[in-house]
């Protein structure tokens, strides 16, 4: 179905017309167009993890997507990684968030915060000196993003009796994420951190209800799923994964299962959406027998959003093509603030390079 398009405002030309169709994604959300900002680390929070008021623009500026995402927001303390990136744990950092999810909805649009825990991905200096948790004492080995000097060093490894409060607490991140005005909340099960260290053979060595099988590797991550939908409703919940491993993770030939098995499960909770999280969406795996997004939407019934070096014509054929849902956007989003008129328009987008990460534009 054809948007309708105001007086006065320019048809998009045909090759980007189907990231402008609206979406109705559940009885709570109808998003006016496909265009979903993906959610980037920005390192820009203030003292306590609170949220720079610089960000009550930055989001704001970029409300004509269908749907926001924003930066990796830490649900407790132990689950930071980089410096300076915000959370939703405290009453500081709720208040913090308030004025941007407020603006966000004053220009029009939809904002999810992006529940995040790094697990082994961190290192003492965030932790009080404590070793960062993970699923089995695996470590990463090289130097420290954003820390330089700093090496990862061996996590300690959960005790079963932590997994389930762990889980909770993204529940409660998700409960604080509502009261600070969020839609919703995308769960960061992707990109090597904690949710995903549970879902790949590298990285969970564990012989408890946790570890060994797909049912137990997709334990965990599923009482995530299921303490945020209890805490907010499924319809306001998403879930960030990467079955194809390619950061902080090698992958295994057995990963498959586990995935092919968690989103059979998920099939039978409707939550919002399940997103790909990858940098480069044409990359192919032997394991899964193509792209990630391929994967996902081969296995999975609901809402799938696609992310990973799409520009706006490529995105609108995974669209037109059905491989997806909705595209997501994370660079050309930082270069180009007014990324949506830009595309409807047919105008020239700004290249993205990484000094552009020094501001908050
Ligand atoms: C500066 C930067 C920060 C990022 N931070 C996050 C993050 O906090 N959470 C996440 O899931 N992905 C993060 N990503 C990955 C993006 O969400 C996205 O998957 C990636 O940039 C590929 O999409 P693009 O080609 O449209 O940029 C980040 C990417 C960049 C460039």
């Amino acid at each position: 179905m054809p948007e309708r398009i105001a007086e006065g405002v320019q048809l998009p030309d045909a090759a980007v017309a189907p990231l402008f169709e609206p979406l109705r994604l559940n009885d709570t959300f109808t998003l006016p167009n496909r265009i979903v900002m993906a959610p980037m680390t920005r390192c820009k929070a203030i003292e306590g993890l609170v949220p720079t008021p610089d960000a009550v623009a930055y989001y704001a500026r970029r409300a004509a997507c269908g749907l926001i995402t924003t930066e990796g927001t830490i649900i407790r303390p132990d689950g930071q990684g980089y410096p300076d990136t915000p959370g939703l744990f405290t009453d500081a950092q709720v208040a913090g968030w308030r004025p941007i999810t407020a603006a966000v909805h004053d220009a029009g649009g939809r904002i999810f915060a992006q529940i995040w825990h790094v697990g082994r991905v961190s290192h003492p200096v965030y932790l009080g000196g404590e070793a960062p948790i993970a699923p089995s004492a695996v470590a990463l080995s090289g130097p420290i993003k954003r820390l330089p000097g700093h090496e990862y060093g061996t996590p300690r490894a959960l005790e079963t009796d932590e997994i389930q409060p762990l889980a909770d607490d993204f529940g409660q991140a998700a409960a604080n994420a509502r009261a600070a005005g969020f839609d919703g909340v995308e769960i960061h099960g992707a990109n090597g951190y904690i949710i995903d260290q549970f879902l790949h053979h590298d990285s969970n060595r564990r012989t408890d209800d946790y570890g060994g099988t797909p049912e137990n590797m997709a334990r965990f991550p599923l009482a995530v799923v299921d303490a945020v939908t209890a805490a907010i409703g499924a319809d306001r919940t998403g879930l960030r994964l990467s079955p194809g491993a390619y950061h902080y993770m090698p992958g295994n030939d057995a990963d498959a299962d586990v995935f092919r098995h968690l989103l059979a499960r998920l099939d039978d909770r409707g939550i919002a959406y399940v997103h790909t999280g990858i940098f480069d969406d044409s990359q192919t795996f032997d394991y899964l027998g193509g792209t990630a997004t391929a994967f996902l939407r081969r296995h999975y019934r609901g809402t799938v959003i696609a992310c990973g070096s799409y520009t706006p014509t490529s995105g609108a054929a995974a669209l037109s093509a059905g491989r997806c849902d909705l595209v997501a956007y994370g660079r050309p989003l930082i270069a180009n603030p007014d990324f949506v008129a830009q595309v409807r328009r047919g105008a020239p987008l700004r290249e993205y390079d990484e000094g552009m990460l020094a501001t908050l534009e």
